[in-house]
């Protein structure tokens, strides 16, 4: 399915005047002081006056999952206020599985739709937590709590929403290793630095939780003209990492490397924007990261996944790379086995320590299918005619697993 963010708003205003001046010399991962202020609000002007309603943003970027929606997902979202679903922005699916009773917090949570599904999702013992800038957003997710708890049949809220800055989680009193999972749609981009946004995941996530985030990336580094451009700035793009940044920052910031999940393609619909933007291209892409424990980093083994977490329960697909069939033996690297062991994801499989023989000497599938990190590179996967070459622990066509 394609995501096009369309642009709403005059494609010419681009800077204000001190705007152009405020993002020079911006960085992958940060900007200046002086800007984050302008940027943030930007952003804030933006989602909370100028866009009243998803279509305002004229994109077909919502849920632009390549995969289907899960029922439970499907059936969540009927419960959810159609206010709430009016307003929201996001460009993918954050729902991973396997999320009874846990404590989640949703960074840029806009109206709340993926805080009011989760919600559900984790049943009346879990808890969610959403934070937004935007006092106009937060205020409509606030508005309807007591209708959402009442559908659910909770006797009391699980679920929260704060106003703050997702660079300063400590501001709104969010503490150290207080969440299983954190998760954000479409929301990194919108940030001057980056890097302090996953800094502060990184400290509020328990030992093995996880960061699960779709969010708009681009094929190379942005230029001044584009990183300049306001009106790319509300529409996602000006602040979209180049993706093997996204590798990198992670790394410094502690997280193992992103699994990737998913990956949308993104076009333009307007001429004048187009050319602004030139060869570089978008997708919106799902990545997972985890708060791997030092102590957990292993070798390679073997896992077989046990079918006990509920909607999954035939196959597991953990990402673009690995698919666990239930009762079936698959062969995972060190970080995976890392992972699984270390993760939520534990006590739902078997986990050996050290590689298969086959997997040891490098049979012609695993020579022949590398792990795909590129998002571009799966789009075009996803995109090519005939049988894809299919996740390891899947049976696919001859030749490829
Ligand atoms: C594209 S919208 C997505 C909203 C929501 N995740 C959804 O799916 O509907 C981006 C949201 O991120 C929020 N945001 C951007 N930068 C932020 C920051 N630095 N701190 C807190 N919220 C931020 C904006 O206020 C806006 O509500």
């Amino acid at each position: 399915m394609e995501a096009r963010r369309g642009v709403a708003r005059d494609a010419g205003a681009e800077h204000g005047p001190g705007w152009a001046e405020s993002v020079r010399g911006a960085g992958a991962g940060g900007m200046a002081t002086p800007c984050r202020e302008q940027i943030h609000q930007e952003v804030q002007d933006y989602y909370g006056k100028e866009l009243q309603k998803s279509e305002d943003l004229k994109t077909n970027a919502c849920v632009t999952s390549a995969r289907p929606l899960p029922k439970a997902v499907r059936d969540a979202l009927e419960h959810v206020h159609e206010e709430v679903v009016a307003r929201y922005y996001g460009c993918g699916l954050v729902i991973p599985e396997c999320l009874l009773s846990c404590r989640i917090l949703d960074l840029g949570c806009g109206s709340g739709r993926d805080c009011y599904l989760l919600s559900q999702l984790v049943g009346e013992q879990g808890h969610v937590t959403g934070i937004d800038m935007t006092e106009g957003q937060v205020e409509v997710a606030k508005k309807h709590i007591a209708y959402h708890m009442n559908k659910f049949g909770y006797r009391k809220p699980n679920v929260e929403f704060l106003h703050g800055y997702i660079e300063k989680l400590s501001d709104a009193g969010l503490a150290d290793e207080s969440y299983d999972i954190v998760i954000s749609n479409c929301v990194i981009n919108l940030t001057p630095d980056k890097k302090a946004v996953l800094q502060e995941a990184f400290r509020v996530l328990k030992p093995g939780g996880e960061m699960y985030f779709s969010d708009v990336y681009a094929s190379q580094r942005l230029s001044e003209t584009i990183r300049k451009h306001r009106v790319l700035w509300g529409e996602c793009l000006a602040g979209a990492l180049y993706w093997r940044d996204l590798y990198s920052i992670t790394e410094e910031v502690g997280f193992s490397p992103p699994c990737l999940v998913t990956a949308s393609p993104i076009t333009i619909g307007d001429k004048e924007l187009e050319g602004i933007i030139g060869d570089c291209r978008f997708v919106s892409a799902t990545f997972r990261l985890f708060k791997v424990p030092g102590g957990s980093r292993a070798g390679p083994g073997q896992v077989i996944y046990n079918g006990g977490i509920m909607g999954h329960e035939r196959e597991l697909v953990f990402d673009a790379n690995f698919t666990f069939k239930e009762g079936e033996v698959v062969d995972v690297d060190a970080e995976m086995a890392a992972i699984l062991q270390s993760s939520r994801f534990a006590e739902e499989f078997l986990i050996r320590a050290g590689a298969s023989a086959t997997a040891a000497q490098g049979n012609c599938c695993k020579r022949a299918k590398e792990k795909i990190c590129n998002p571009f590179q799966l789009l075009e996967q996803l995109a090519a005619p005939g049988p894809a070459c299919c996740p390891r622990g899947t049976s696919g066509p001859p030749g490829c697993c």
